[in-house]
C-alpha cells in the first residue's frame, strides 16, 4: 500500500477500505507517512467527505493508536457526557455530581479552555489543591469508590489524534465534519466510554454557526458511536449568548456551585437538567425523560448531588472550605457593575465577544504556556428578549487591571444590541439527535 494512492483515491471521491484508513492512520502515526501526505489527505476528505463507515474505520484507527482504557470492570455503562465547547458551560461541574447522586458513576475526562472557549480543568483547578492530573489506576480507583471522577486525560488516549489535530490546525482542515467528529469520538472510545452524551453547541459563540453543519456533525457523531457499538444521543443546543451568568474560571465555579445548591441562574440549571436526563436515560438508571428529570430535581433537592460535589473534591486533593465558603475562592481585586446605556429589548449578547474578553481579562490563555488568573471574568446579567430599563445593572466586570477593565467595558457594551420591538428569548436546545 501506498499513501499517495490512498490521497488520491479520496481525491477522486472514492470509499476508503478500513485498511487503507488503518494503513494511513498507523502510518502517519509512527511517522513513516510525512505531514504533507497526511495534509493533501485531510484536504481530499474536507472537499470530499467520508461514509459514516469510512469515519467510523477513522475514529477506531485514531482510538486504537494509544492506550484503550476499559472501565467494565468498575462500572457496568461507562457513560459520558461531551461538549463542543462555549462561553460559560461549567454544565459538567454539575450534571456530574447529578448523575453520580442518581447512582449512575461518571468518570470524565475534561480538557482545558481552547481559544475562547472555557475548559472544565480550569474551573475545577480554581480551588486549591484540587488535581487534575490522576493516574489511570487513581482514576479507576476512585470511580469504584465514590462514582464521580472529574480529571484530565490519563494515560496515552488517541495520540493519532493529537498529532493530526495540530496538523489540521495549520493547514485549513480543522473544519471538516468526518473529521471532527472522529477527532472527538477517537477520545470518548479511548477513555472507556459505553454510552455518549454529546452536546453540539451552535451560534456565535460556536464551531458550528448553523443548523445545518450542527445536525450534520450531531449526526455523524451518533452514526461512529451506534457503529462502533456504543449508545449516544446529541443534543443540539445554543450558543449565542453566554451559558449561564458567569465567564471566567472562579465565576463559573461559584455559579456551579450555587447551581448545586438550588441558587443558579434558571436558564443554565434547564440546560443541566436537559443534559442529565438524557445521562440518566443512556446509563439505564431512569426509563423515561420524565423519569429521569424528576430523579434529578430530587438529587438536587434533597442535598445528595451537593454532598457528591463534596466528595468529588476532597477525594482529588481539593480544600473543601473553599466551596463550602465561595467567598474564599480567588476575588478580583476590581469588580464593577456596568449600567444599561438605554431602555429597550436586549436582541443578542454575542458568546463570543464575552468569551474573548474574558480571556483578555486573564481567564484564558493565549499560549499553550500562559498561565491563567481564576478570579477574573464577567457576570452578565441580562438575557436576550429580556426588556431592560436605562440604568439596570448589565454586566458585571471582574477584572485585576485598571486598564483592561475600560478595554473589557467597551467591548461588552458591543456585545450587547438592542431592540425597540420585543425579542423573542433563544431557545436553549434546537434538537435531539438519537
Ligand atoms: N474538538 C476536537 O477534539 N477535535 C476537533 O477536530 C474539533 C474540536
Amino acid at each position: 500500500m501506498r499513501a499517495v494512492d490512498i490521497i488520491i483515491k479520496k481525491r477522486e471521491k472514492q470509499e476508503l477500505t478500513k485498511e487503507e484508513i488503518q494503513f494511513f492512520i498507523k502510518g502517519y502515526t509512527a511517522g513513516d507517512i510525512p505531514d504533507y501526505q497526511a495534509s493533501a489527505w485531510a484536504m481530499a476528505v474536507l472537499l470530499n467527505g467520508m461514509t459514516p463507515r469510512e469515519t467510523t474505520d477513522l475514529t477506531l484507527a485514531m482510538a486504537h493508536s494509544g492506550d484503550m482504557l476499559d472501565l467494565s470492570p468498575v462500572v457496568p455503562i461507562a457513560i459520558d457526557k461531551h461538549s463542543t465547547g462555549g462561553v460559560g458551560d461549567k454544565t459538567s461541574l454539575v450534571v456530574a455530581p447529578i448523575a453520580a447522586a442518581c447512582g449512575l458513576p461518571v468518570g470524565k475526562m475534561s480538557g482545558r479552555g481552547l481559544g475562547f472557549s472555557g475548559g472544565t480543568l480550569d474551573k475545577m483547578e480554581s480551588i486549591p489543591g484540587y488535581r487534575c492530573d490522576l493516574t489511570t489506576e487513581e482514576f479507576l480507583h476512585q470511580l469504584d469508590e465514590i462514582g464521580i471522577v472529574l480529571t484530565g486525560q490519563t494515560g496515552d488516549l488517541a495520540p493519532a489524534d493529537g498529532k493530526f489535530y495540530a496538523l489540521r490546525d495549520v493547514t485549513g482542515t480543522v473544519e471538516a465534519i468526518p473529521l471532527i467528529a472522529s477527532s472527538i469520538m477517537s477520545k470518548k472510545l479511548a477513555s472507556g466510554a459505553t454510552a455518549i452524551v454529546l452536546d453540539v453547541k451552535i451560534g456565535l459563540g460556536a464551531f458550528m454557526q448553523t443548523q445545518a453543519e450542527a445536525h450534520a456533525l450531531a449526526s455523524a457523531m451518533v452514526k461512529i458511536a451506534h457503529l462502533a457499538d456504543r449508545k449516544a444521543v446529541a443534543l443540539i443546543s445554543d450558543m449565542n449568548q453566554p451559558l449561564g451568568c458567569a465567564v471566567g474560571n472562579a465565576l463559573e465555579l461559584k455559579e456551579a456551585i450555587a447551581t448545586l445548591q438550588g441558587e443558579g441562574p434558571a436558564d443554565f440549571l434547564t440546560h443541566c437538567l436537559d443534559v442529565v436526563e438524557q445521562m440518566l436515560v443512556l446509563g439505564e438508571v431512569a426509563k423515561t425523560e420524565a423519569e429521569a428529570r424528576s430523579l434529578a430535581l430530587d438529587a438536587l433537592s434533597g442535598g445528595q448531588a451537593w454532598e457528591r460535589f463534596l466528595a468529588l473534591v476532597s477525594s482529588q486533593g481539593g480544600d473543601v472550605a473553599y466551596v463550602k465558603d465561595p467567598s474564599r475562592l480567588p476575588t478580583a481585586s476590581l469588580i464593577e457593575t456596568i449600567p444599561a446605556p438605554r431602555s429597550g429589548y436586549l436582541s443578542q449578547i454575542n458568546a463570543k465577544t464575552v468569551g474573548v474578553t474574558a480571556v483578555f481579562l486573564g481567564a484564558g490563555r493565549a499560549t499553550k504556556e500562559d498561565a491563567i488568573d481564576y478570579a477574573v471574568g464577567v457576570e452578565i446579567h441580562r438575557r436576550v428578549g429580556d426588556y431592560v430599563e436605562k440604568g439596570d445593572p448589565l454586566f458585571t466586570i471582574h477584572a485585576n487591571d485598571r486598564q483592561k477593565l475600560e478595554e473589557a467595558r467597551i467591548s461588552l457594551l458591543g456585545a450587547h444590541l438592542w431592540s425597540d420591538a420585543p425579542v423573542d428569548p433563544l431557545p436553549l436546545v434546537y434538537d435531539i439527535v438519537r
